[in-house]
């Protein structure tokens, strides 16, 4: 495996903005590095070889082994209020997509609100927080992705198809300082386009990659679960949601799963 390298991720970098790259071999939560530091009003990105407490939406925990993946955040300040961001995890999936079919790891959909997978198995998740200043508009947003790259399904546990990285879909090992390198330059574009539109930007690109729309699904939330058939998403990234009446329902947070169809003859 090809160890991660500052200089060569600065190399591929195809813009060049301020930016601060912090590179680690073990952390605890790339994540939880940036968002305890204090504030320098410019872009910090910090990736690690291994993460020790990798962490993943609703507590859960996100499994960070040494040298095979990508465990990659960053510092940003965005310059508008924490209410503009409806929609933003959603816009950071299909960045990730962009950045992997660059490789030649396709078809990959999206997964309501931001998993990446392919085959029905996830292939990356990312985890946004927020950074609340007393001024709200100089509040800052910490993007955390993770990306399986090198890590081999099959050779860590046979049984688990749940989840799948670049590897299984491309045959080969790929070298995640390139990878780094365009997740920074696609970040950048589609934050400057999301800062300019929010959004509704985004919804066509959402529409062609929306594993769930039109299937039956369970949305779990706080005061969930809901079952209804996917519609896709509003022009702020709500998933919408139809019941058995025809109604259609809105919601902002929380997760899904695809409900497995029966077949009549199983
Ligand atoms: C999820 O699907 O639950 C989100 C997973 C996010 C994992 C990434 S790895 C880099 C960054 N640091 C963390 O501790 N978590 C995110």
């Amino acid at each position: 495996m090809t160890p991660l390298n500052k200089a060569d991720i600065l190399h591929h970098l195809s813009f060049k903005k301020p930016l601060t790259l912090h590179l680690f071999n073990q952390i605890d939560s790339t994540n939880l590095f940036l968002k305890n530091r204090p504030s320098t009003g410019t872009v910090h990105i910090c990736c690690a070889e291994e993460q020790t407490h990798g962490r993943g939406r609703f507590g859960r925990s996100w499994y960070s082994p040494f040298g095979e993946n990508i465990y990659f955040s960053a510092r940003i300040p965005l310059g508008c209020e924490p209410s503009k961001l409806s929609g933003f995890g959603l816009m950071i999936s299909l960045v990730v997509i962009k950045t992997l079919e660059d490789l030649g790891a396709f078809p990959l959909q999206v997964k309501w609100p931001n998993d990446v997978i392919w085959n029905q198995r996830k292939l990356s998740g990312c985890l946004v927080e927020l950074v609340v200043n007393k001024s709200l508009i100089e509040s800052e947003v910490v993007i955390g992705i993770g990306i399986n790259v090198n890590s081999n399904s099959n050779q860590e546990n046979s049984l688990d198809a749940s989840w799948c990285s670049v590897y299984d879909i491309v045959g080969k090992q790929c070298d995640r300082n390139i990878i780094i390198a365009r997740l920074i330059h696609h970040l950048d574009d589609a934050i400057q386009k999301f800062l300019i539109d929010g959004f509704s930007a985004f919804i066509s690109e959402w529409q062609a990659v929306d594993s769930l729309y039109n299937h039956p699904i369970t949305l779990y939330n706080a005061s969930g679960p809901y079952q209804g058939i996917a519609k896709g998403v509003d022009q702020e990234g709500k998933l919408v949601l139809q019941d058995t009446q025809g109604e259609l329902h809105l919601f902002s947070s929380g997760d899904t799963s695809q409900q497995k169809m029966h077949h009549p003859n199983v």
